[in-house]
């Protein structure tokens, strides 16, 4: 296990059967010795990957948000199997101890649970992912169980699916009334029921979150549905302080990076303007120590002083 602050620890790789085994919430009801709730966060390159692995979290997800944090765009409806693939082998590169999980794309899956797997399958083969995700609810249990069959672990996403986005009318919190409350626990059900390990559940009040969390086997992780979740996900550029302009009301920043890059990039082109950068100690030695010194040809046929 990991320390707290995530140093010296022992390197163990995080499995499925793990993460299946963390039902923290309600073993944190029942009794003072519940499971440690499980950490997620996204990442899309390996450099990232490398610092969210080290710093211990359990899960990280390549997720389709890479559409908006890393492309630039308004949602995640055009982000491709192949990006994702190209970002889950890089992120795979940088990990050695979390769990990686893959975003099936919007119409990678919806299509066909025979579709489904095909897409999975590459994403395992070409993207180096361990599990997949995939949102919705009951219409895409079969789906979910077909994917379970042939081997493939998935993780379910649940309340508020992004992919759904114009159908929703924007990305608006869900559950809300008896009627859609009802609905986000019987969809969570049905993804349990067809053998995910454990399922997202994005925008929805915290009592909903709490009894679906109760109505599940599984560990549930949270992303603005409060704190009665087996765990929290958050967007890494949201945790990080990275994202410019307003962040979403659940996205603690726990860190100000935004502000301390444009510090940094701004000092440079100060010391750049100036003169200040490069100095000495940021240039490899001169090749030439003094017109007089005696010189040497290289293997290479280049010729260098002779250091005495
Ligand atoms: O794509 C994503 O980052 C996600 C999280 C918000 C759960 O699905």
């Amino acid at each position: 296990m990991y320390t707290a602050n995530g140093a010296q620890a022992a390197l163990r790789k995080v499995t499925v059967p793990a993460i299946r085994s963390r039902k923290a919430w309600l073993g944190k009801r029942e009794s003072a010795d519940g499971a440690t709730p499980i950490s997620m966060v996204t990442a899309y390159d390996y450099t990232m990957a490398r610092l969210v692995d080290e710093a211990g979290v359990d899960m990280v997800l390549v997720g389709d948000s890479l559409g908006m944090v890393v492309q630039g765009l308004a949602n995640t409806i055009p982000v491709t199997l192949e990006e994702i693939c190209y970002h889950g082998r890089a992120v795979a590169r940088g990990v050695q101890r979390a769990h990686i999980v893959g975003d099936m794309p919007f119409l990678s899956y919806q299509v066909s649970p025979v579709q489904a797997v095909e897409s999975a399958g590459r994403m395992l083969k070409e993207g180096a992912f361990e599990s997949v995700k995939l949102e919705g609810g009951e219409p895409f249990a079969e789906h979910v169980h077909r994917l379970v069959r042939a081997g493939i672990p998935v993780v379910g996403h649940v309340g508020l699916t992004p992919q759904s986005v114009h159908a929703l009318g924007g990305f608006k919190v869900q559950g809300r009334g008896d009627d859609a409350a009802e609905q986000v626990i019987r969809d969570a059900r049905a993804i349990e029921a067809a053998g995910a390990f454990c399922i997202v559940l994005e925008a929805i009040p915290p009592d909903v979150a709490e009894r679906v969390t109760e109505a599940v086997s599984v560990p549930t992780i949270g992303i603005g549905a409060g704190a009665a979740c087996d765990g929290q996900v958050l967007v890494c550029t949201d945790l990080l302080g990275l994202s410019r302009g307003p962040s979403p009301k659940f996205a603690k920043r726990f860190a100000e990076l935004g502000d301390a890059a444009v510090a940094a990039f701004r000092e440079y082109v100060r010391d750049v303007q100036s003169g200040e950068f490069p100095s000495p100690e940021h240039a490899y030695k001169p090749n030439r120590v003094s017109d007089s010194a005696p010189r040497a040809e290289t293997a290479s046929g280049s010729v260098v002083p002779i250091r005495r």
